[in-house]
């Protein structure tokens, strides 16, 4: 059972932009739909463009209907939930007198509302250069006041603010838009959204860690020979090859998701599982994560750029030949990047991170692999044909879990080689036999959270600040580096990400279920 959100009027700053249309009224609507928002929700979008309330309302319609995880036909009861007394602010995001017709629409939307339900969550659904004007709009127009978590209890009312990424281009930055928002909102007002935290599978990695009592006292560097973090891409930039430009795949991909994937997988059991504890494990994994400069990049990062190839036989354009792409650009499309982290738990125990657009195939998973059985039964060769143990965690898609471990062949004899035949099997969790249905999509998991006020999924800002300290010393090498490897798109990237891993005897886990099985 879920928790409804708190009464509040969600002000959504970029209402009619793609991130609003695609992804967070399709979540909107959806929480509408499961009882989840609040009797007093009120919806108040901001955006430029010439609109009434009743036109914007009838945008969100349009943007449900084309809107593809709405889990079928809209249906008219939830519409009318999400957007009963909805109210549109149109202006500039960098004229002040936008914020006081906001602060007028805000007033007359609670006029009717109890003080301790006057709550109010901004979303800030724009582009990180408007950030700190619509950060200062709020603020100094008292829109958005600064409130502790004490005095919040106190006085009952909230105000919160959703930021997306990108938290920054580099350390630097990503500090000083700390500070600038830390000038003006305390950390328990900010949830920074990281969607990956938000997926269902990735909460059950803390899950299964932690629920379970088999697997954590193998999880060190005793039992555990690496791991492995996927995140494959089959979509190239999606017409976004402005901003790609810009960021490239570690900005993109590495900084945020990667970050926190590795921080789930190998951070230290937390007290309790609350927003305070968790990140704290977190940011102090990342403090572990070796930092890496000059030689040491070299060795432990490989890049690469997706040429014109096929995916599921279509024939698609390289990354150069994308609209808004430089001809020469040398944006990284693809990186593969080994970590290690310096604890006790972990010691010498590497992680090999990948990220790629326009590989053979959409997968995100975690494969933990364990050490060999010590092979003294087996002799070579049979010895070498046995696989170690592995655990895949898999986030998309497909969720689930699987175990490999190897069983004995039927009917073949079980005294030594070359008869005794192994086999790799495999024990398998999957979430849609188990529960049914589709994962609830990360954005109704963290919108709901922010309108609770539960910040567990979120990025702190020092959680931030440890990844960017981890990426930095590569987006730069990557930034003044040669044109990375061209790798045909729908293959498994470059050959460099290869050599990477395979540098230290081991393997990527196969892309395709082809290679899988195999
Ligand atoms: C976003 C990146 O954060 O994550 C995109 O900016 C990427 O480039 C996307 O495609 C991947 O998310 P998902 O949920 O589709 O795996």
């Amino acid at each position: 059972m879920r928790e409804t959100g708190d009464d509040c009027t969600l002000v959504l700053i970029g209402a009619l932009g793609d991130l609003a249309r695609r992804k967070l009224y399709p979540a909107l609507y959806r929480l509408a739909k499961d009882g989840l928002l609040a009797p007093r929700f009120t919806l108040v979008g901001v955006e430029r463009s010439p609109q009434d309330d009743a036109s914007y309302v009838k945008a969100i319609g349009e943007a449900l209907a084309s809107a593809a995880d709405t889990g079928g036909p809209v249906d008219p009861a939830a519409f009318e939930r999400l957007t009963r007394g909805a109210r549109y602010v149109r202006g500039d995001l960098t004229d002040p007198a936008l914020y006081s017709a906001l602060c007028t629409t805000l007033d007359s939307v609670e006029s009717a509302t109890p003080v301790a339900a006057r709550n109010r969550l901004f979303y800030m659904a724009i582009p990180p250069s408007l950030f700190l004007r619509v950060v200062e709009g709020l603020s100094s127009c008292g829109a958005a006041p600064r409130t502790h978590t004490a005095e919040e209890a106190q006085h009952g009312a909230w105000a919160r603010l959703i930021i997306e990424k990108p938290f920054g281009r580099d350390a630097a930055s990503a500090r000083a838009l700390n500070t600038a928002l830390l000038n003006r909102f305390s950390e328990p007002q900010l949830y920074r959204i990281d969607h990956y935290l938000g997926k269902e599978t990735v909460q059950n990695v803390l899950a299964f860690r932690f629920a379970n009592a088999i697997f954590e006292p193998l999880w060190n560097r005793g039992s555990i020979a690496h791991v492995q973090i996927t995140v494959a891409e089959t979509v190239g930039v999606e017409g976004r090859g402005g901003y790609y430009e810009e960021a490239g795949v570690v900005r993109d991909m590495f900084q945020n998701h990667l970050m926190q994937l590795l921080a789930t997988i190998a951070m230290e059991p937390p007290g309790t599982i609350d927003a305070a504890a968790v990140r704290d494990e977190k940011v102090k994994l990342l403090r572990a994560v070796r930092r890496y400069d000059g030689a040491s990049i070299a060795e432990n990062l490989a890049l690469g750029q997706y040429g014109p190839g096929a995916i599921a036989g279509e024939r698609v354009p390289g990354y150069a030949e994308e609209p808004s792409v430089k001809p020469d650009s040398r944006t990284p499309t693809y990186a593969a990047l080994r970590v290690f982290v310096d604890n006790w738990r972990w010691e010498g125990v590497p992680f090999y991170l990948r990220s790629g657009k326009r590989l053979a195939e959409r997968v995100s998973e975690i494969v933990v692999r364990f050490r060999r059985a010590p092979g003294v039964l087996w002799p070579v060769p049979a010895r070498e044909e046995m696989r170690p143990n592995e655990l895949v965690l898999r986030i998309q898609p497909d969720e689930g879990i699987t175990l490999g471990f190897q069983a004995k062949r039927p009917g073949a004899a079980l005294a030594l080689s070359p008869e005794m035949e192994l086999s790799p099997v495999r024990m398998r969790f999957s979430y849609e036999d188990d529960f049914g249905g589709e994962p609830v999509p990360a954005y109704e998991t963290l919108l709901l959270d922010a309108m609770i006020g539960d910040a567990t999924l979120f990025a702190r800002s020092d959680e931030v600040e440890q990844a960017w300290a981890i990426v930095d010393p590569l987006v730069a090498a990557a930034d003044a580096g040669p044109r990375p490897e061209c790798y045909p798109a729908g293959t498994n990237g470059p050959r460099g990400g290869d050599a990477l891993i395979a540098r230290d005897g081991f393997s990527w886990h196969p892309l395709t279920l082809a290679a899988r099985e195999r």
